[in-house]
């Protein structure tokens, strides 16, 4: 993993994978540790965000390193016309390691082909989100006490959803059985329906929520990705297409989580946070620790 670019979920093996959930669960254990003093990383987020961006920073900060970059890139030569390529070897200059979020597919990979330093992709468009995947193994592995053999539902924006698209990737290693609950508009794309096809992986579709979680061990709530539609009437149409309440968990398995990337809309109601089987505030915490991981293997501190 060492002066590794992390743009996909699968630029890291099951062991790889395994190894930042380990590594993360020590630093779970021991948060401060000096391990990066004199490191910079750069955070440069062209699209924007409060969990990744601030996650990474508190990170890099627990590990002693210090953290530049833009969390707005109209504040940036970007707003100028800079270009990406630009933009990347003058801030590799800067920095040790580079966290980009941005919005077109394939911009992290092409910012890792450009770039003298590694490159982690903190999302890039509907494509991936492969460090929040990483931080919702954590989560899944810390709840159910493993990670194979899980009945996972993944219920909303299933079209546009980076971060089910990375998770379904990654848990194919797993032998899980997916459920998967949205509109006609938001289903699962075809991409990634063959690649479970592919991998003899057990999946059910469904439009309506009704009992089809009451036998998963994760539900997986998603929020309808605004910014991804190009016609604002179509998102008005399924915005609001799926909003759990706390009524709807009574029949639900006693070790069920609920959890969801964040930010929520309308697709968590209120009155679920005091459920225990609530757990997005703590996957959001998990994503300190499964960061601090990261970095430390990408900069071989680790
Ligand atoms: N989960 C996630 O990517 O959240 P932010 O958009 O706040 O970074």
């Amino acid at each position: 993993m060492k002066n590794r670019s992390l743009v996909s979920i699968t630029d890291y093996n099951k062991d790889e994978m395994l190894q930042i959930l380990d590594l993360a669960g020590e630093f779970e254990k021991n948060p401060r540790q000096d391990l990066l003093h004199g490191s910079v990383v750069a955070t440069l987020f062209f699209e924007p965000s409060t969990r990744t961006r601030l996650s990474f920073e508190s990170a890099v900060n627990r590990l002693g390193g210090s953290v530049i970059g833009f969390s707005d890139s109209s504040s940036s030569s970007v707003s100028k016309g800079e270009t990406l390529k630009d933009t990347i070897l003058t801030v590799s200059n800067y920095s040790d390691l580079i966290v980009m979020r941005h919005p077109l597919e394939g911009s992290a990979k092409y910012a890792s082909e450009v770039s003298p330093v590694p490159i982690i992709n903190a999302g890039d468009g509907a494509h991936q989100h492969p460090t929040q995947t990483l931080l919702d193994m954590y989560s899944i592995r810390k709840t159910q006490g493993r990670l194979d053999n899980l009945r996972i539902c993944m219920v909303g924006d299933l079209k546009y959803g980076r971060t089910v698209h990375s998770l379904l990737i990654a848990m194919i290693h797993f032998n899980p059985v997916f459920v998967f609950i949205a509109p006609e508009e938001l289903k699962m794309p075809d991409e990634y329906k063959l690649l479970l096809d592919k991998n003899g992986i057990e999946y059910h579709e469904y439009k309506d929520i009704g009992d089809n979680m009451d036998d998963a061990d994760i539900i997986y709530m998603t929020r309808v990705q605004r910014e991804r539609f190009s016609d604002p009437l179509e998102y008005e149409k399924v915005k609001n297409v799926y909003i759990l309440r706390n009524a709807m968990l009574g029949n639900t398995k006693p070790n069920v989580k609920v959890l969801h990337p964040l930010p929520r809309v309308n697709e968590i109601n209120y009155d679920v946070d005091a459920n225990p089987k609530a757990y997005y505030f703590e996957q959001a915490l998990n994503g300190v620790f499964t960061r601090m991981a990261i970095i430390s293997k990408i900069l071989g501190v680790k």
